[in-house]
């Protein structure tokens, strides 16, 4: 196992108080397999991938469970084991990756200088590296040594992969990688991605809002509310038959990258916020199947048909399957 994650629950302290933005999240990954993580703004995707790299802000705290990545311990790391696990074995490229580039800096020098801080090589060789690299994400080498105004958006964006793959780590965390950029922009940076994928053997995680970008890079999903994973199976068996009313509710609310849909479903009312996380099932105030044991007990996670982990009390019994034809 690359990656495994064992019952993480996730806190932030707000005013006197900590508040639970992630609860019980379970997942594994082996070698060049690919996670998708999507859901509505708020839900706690990026908390979630900064606790995987141990890069919570300050007021924030695992409350329990493990993260075990290339079998060794994130939550109990020491900062120095922390240091040399990231950019090496695991690397991410954040929400507003773009505008973590140094402007005032060559994108070069920035490339090789994370080499040359993590590796014992020369700068020749890392040059050499940082040419290399940007050959891999499709750059021409000869660019190396411009700003980062000097590239377009698209462009900036494959620096900033580059620069997460500078130390050949091999789980890259990827969230919201292509939200900032045009559409056709949007689909080469996917598609270098899933190249990159196989070229560097790498374990793939990548977050975003937009459920057709997960179904074009990644062959499982994990689909995320109010904190916790709903729905968690491979990609076609969650969106073309899901088991979850909020998994519906987030397709028919997508335009799809596939065909046409003739209409949108708004998802009533909001997601809730840390303050007042309902007791019951967190998406029972807004389900159209709620019933009375919702609003009273967690739903436990059940496998459900093919393998597919499903967070609802009724997930046997509600048959969402006409709607497949929407993804
Ligand atoms: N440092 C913090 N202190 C307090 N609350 C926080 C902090 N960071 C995030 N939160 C809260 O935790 C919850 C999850 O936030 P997170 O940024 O993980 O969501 P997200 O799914 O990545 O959203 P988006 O799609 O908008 O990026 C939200 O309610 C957010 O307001
Ligand atoms: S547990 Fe109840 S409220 Fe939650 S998704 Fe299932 S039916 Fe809806
Ligand atoms: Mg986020």
């Amino acid at each position: 196992m690359v990656i495994d994650v064992r019952n993480l629950s996730i806190e932030y302290k707000i005013g006197n108080d900590y508040l639970e933005a992630v609860h019980d999240i379970s997942f594994s990954l082996t070698k060049k397999e690919s996670l998708g993580f999507v859901g509505e703004s708020g839900c706690g995707k990026s908390t979630l991938a900064y606790a995987l790299l141990n890069l919570l802000e300050e007021n924030g705290r695992i409350s329990n469970g493990e993260i075990i990545i290339n079998e060794k311990d994130i939550v109990s790391a020491t900062n120095k084991e922390i240091r040399d696990i990231r950019w090496k074995e695991i690397a991410m490229i954040f929400q507003n990756a773009m505008t973590a580039l140094n402007p005032v800096e060559k994108i070069g020098v920035q490339i090789t200088n994370a080499l040359l801080l993590h590796e014992k090589i020369s700068r020749k060789q890392a040059i050499e590296r940082a040419k290399d690299i940007f050959n891999k994400v499709g750059i021409s080498p000869s660019r190396l040594m411009e700003y980062p105004h000097e590239f377009s958006g698209g462009m900036k964006q494959r620096a900033v992969i580059a620069l997460a793959l500078i130390c050949y780590p091999n789980i890259l965390l990827a969230d919201e990688p292509t939200t900032a950029l045009d559409v056709v922009a949007q689909r080469q940076v996917l598609e270098l991605l899933v190249q990159l994928k196989e070229e560097f053997n790498l374990t793939l995680i990548m977050i975003s809002h937009d459920i057709s970008v997960v179904a074009e890079a990644c062959e499982k999903v994990a689909v995320m509310y109010g904190g916790e994973i709903m729905e968690l199976g491979n990609t076609e068996d969650v969106f073309k038959s899901s088991n979850h009313p909020y998994t519906k509710s987030l397709i028919n609310s997508f335009p799809s990258l596939y065909q046409e849909i003739s209409e949108l479903e708004q998802i009533p009312g909001y997601p809730p916020s840390l303050e007042d996380l309902p007791k019951g099932c967190p998406f029972a105030t807004r389900c159209a199947y709620a019933q009375e044991v919702c609003f009273s007990e967690k739903p436990a996670m059940r496998r459900v048909n093919n393998d597919k982990l499903v967070k609802c009390h009724f997930a046997e019994e509600l048959d969402f399957n006409k709607r497949g034809d929407s993804y």
